[in-house]
């Protein structure tokens, strides 16, 4: 959710702000603008509400400068406009900040600003980090980095920032907390950014800052610092992705190049952890031995969005191969709720960005109360990661559509190891655990047999995505499945979709029924098969249209049209029937002309509340 980038360094700036604010714009795309010091430490600025295609477009041809920072926004304090987009600046125009998170305080430091004479031109609640950088600043000679410090003690709130100065042109300050901030380092070049991305194809070697961090960053080298300005040593990592990882690779859209990534994915996601001797999971992250996990009693899982309905599909997993009692809840509803944390209870946060700050917020409460929590993350070395006690990592590669698809699925594979080292701690048999596993070691190759069916999908598709809205309906397994089918489709389509258990639709959806209200249904060959062919018969007995994605296609009277899904194991079916509601969506969004990557109103990350 916003994205920032910073350069410093021999070359011009700009070149680098642009691209690297093209790489996050996924982060944030409502506005967007750079600021540069020249050589003769002038600062310029340039600012636009739309994309980073028309910044570019507006940039005037002399903006240039060795020092510069930049930002893409989505915005939360004012609307998207040119005065809202970052950076912003002090009276003086000498400060100029981006930022990316929430100051909880900026009313009461707004106040007080404008009474000391300070004149607002955003309605952001960044720009009173430009005017209290500069009131500690005064018109001496102090450091830009002791002024910086000084104005986020005064701060409530998550950041992360980029700072210059036009009286100190050879350096820049950046802060974090609560919002990711990355150095990049370079031969005699300094960058920093929000997020890797923007970094992998300048520099492989980075440094992380931790919350409560700040680093003053000069083009030969960086200085890292705490918030009463004790110095700290952060030695660099290097980034594993390749660049190639961060672009399309030949497809449309990210997100097609994700969807069809997943057999790879799903591939690192077990890869080293399938041990067939024992038929279990080894999952060294855990930090929980098995006298440890027998001791629990009920796994609770927390996530946002696409994220909480794998964590359902995690939660029957896990319910299913180890009988325990397993439940997902959205992580933006328990951390309000004063939730009772209970010792023997095991809460497990699922995040591909590792950011989402409802998320991060649900594991702080937990970890307050003496709760034990486990992270189901993708970013390596992310806020949530960090925070868990111990946790399973994707590896399902950088997921840069708004949309989550591959990570969705590599969650869904992560739950699947962890029930199943649950499972044979308790007491799944060796046989069925020698069932499970071989069945998740075939699942790459079906996910790849369903891909080959992306020229059918998509026909299927402009069939259906003129409609006004849709039904997904699914029975226990398929449940989570429609509702993350309808929720892909929503969000990238802006088709409604609605999501029902199969169950439940004469209890009162059925009134909805009518031909121009299709159902996308999800019918596995289970022992549920015949209540979900009943279920087909009363839709189409109101003229309903029906699109099932099933095992064996049904009766002609019973559905309209058919995806089949290669036949898994009961338990991880749902998995492979939510492929082909991917493809529907994206290809229903590309029908209906959609920004398929960066749907309206939507961002990667939601860093805040
Ligand atoms: C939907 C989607 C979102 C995210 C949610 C959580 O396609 O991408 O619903 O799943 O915002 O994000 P993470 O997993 O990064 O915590």
């Amino acid at each position: 959710m916003c994205g920032i980038v910073a350069y410093i360094g021999p070359k011009d700036a700009t070149t680098f702000l642009l691209e690297g604010l093209q790489r996050l714009e996924y982060r944030g795309y409502d506005s967007a603008g750079v600021a540069v010091l020249g050589k003769s430490g002038a600062l310029k600025v340039c600012k636009t509400k739309g994309r980073v295609a028309d910044l570019a477009a507006a940039l005037p041809a002399r903006f240039k400068g060795t020092t510069g920072i930049g930002h893409t926004r989505w915005a939360t304090h004012g609307e998207p406009s040119d005065a809202n987009a970052h950076p912003h600046t002090d009276n003086a125009e000498r400060i100029a900040v981006v930022h990316n998170g929430i100051i909880e305080n900026a009313d009461e430091l707004r106040a007080k600003l404008t009474a000391e004479g300070a004149v607002f031109r955003s309605e952001t609640d960044t720009e009173v980090l430009s005017h209290l950088v500069a009131a500690h600043l005064g018109d001496g000679e102090g450091q830009l980095e002791d002024a910086v410090r000084a104005a986020l003690k005064l701060v409530v709130g998550t950041y992360g920032i980029a700072v210059v100065d036009s009286a100190q042109p050879d350096r820049i300050v950046v802060a974090r907390n609560g919002s990711p901030i990355v150095l990049g380092l370079g031969e005699k070049e300094m960058f920093a950014a929000s997020d890797v991305a923007a970094l992998v194809r300048y520099t492989r070697q980075v440094v992380h800052l931790e919350d409560g961090e700040l680093a003053v960053v000069r083009a030969d080298g960086f200085r890292t610092f705490t918030e009463d300005a004790r110095t700290v040593t952060r030695q660099p990592s290097t980034v594993d992705w390749e660049v190639g990882s961060y672009d399309t690779g030949g497809y449309e859209h990210y997100l097609l190049k994700e969807i069809h990534e997943q057999p790879a994915a799903v591939e690192r996601t077990l890869s080293g952890r399938l041990d067939e001797r024992f038929a279990t999971a080894h999952l060294g992250g855990l930090n929980l031995d098995a006298r440890e996990l027998r001791e629990i009693r009920r796994v609770k899982i927390l996530g946002c969005g696409s994220a909480y309905y794998a964590g359902e599909m995690g939660a029957q997993l896990i319910e299913e191969l180890a009988r325990i009692p397993a439940h997902s809840e959205p992580a933006s509803e328990f951390r309000y709720r004063n939730p009772v944390i209970e010792a023997d209870t095991l809460y497990v946060a699922v995040s591909q960005s590792g950011e989402t700050y409802d998320t991060l917020a649900a594991v702080q409460e937990i970890k307050r109360k003496g709760g034990r929590v486990l992270g189901v993350v993708n970013t390596v070395g992310s806020a949530i990661a960090r925070e868990c006690d111990g946790g399973i990592y994707l590896h399902a590669g950088p997921e840069i559509s708004v949309a989550s698809t591959k990570a969705f699925t590599s969650t869904v594979i992560a739950f699947a190891l962890l029930a199943l080292h649950f499972g044979r701690i308790h007491d799944l048999s060796p046989a069925d655990g020698r069932r499970i596993v071989s069945a998740l070691k075939a699942l790459p190759g079906h996910i790849r047999q369903i891909l080959e069916q992306d020229k059918e999908i998509a026909e299927l598709a402009a069939k259906y995505a003129d409609n006004a809205g849709m039904m997904f309906i699914g029975r226990v397994r398929g449940y989570p499945v429609a509702r993350e089918g309808a929720q892909k489709l929503k969000e990238i389509s802006y088709v409604h979709a609605e999501a029902y258990p199969a169950s439940e639709l004469k209890h009162g959806p059925l009134a909805l029924i009518s031909p121009e209200l299709p159902t996308v249904a999800l019918v596995p060959d289970d022992e549920l098969l015949d209540k979900n062919l009943t279920t087909l018969g009363e839709i189409k007995a109101r003229s309903g249209r029906v699109l099932a994605v099933a095992h064996r296609a049904p009766e002609a009277k019973l559905a309209d049209h058919c995806i089949l899904v290669p036949k898994s194991e009961p338990e991880l079916d749902p998995l492979l029937l939510n492929i082909p509601l991917q493809l529907l969506a994206y290809h229903a969004a590309v029908a209906l002309g959609r920004d398929v990557d960066k749907p309206r109103n939507l961002a990667k990350s939601v860093t805040v509340e």
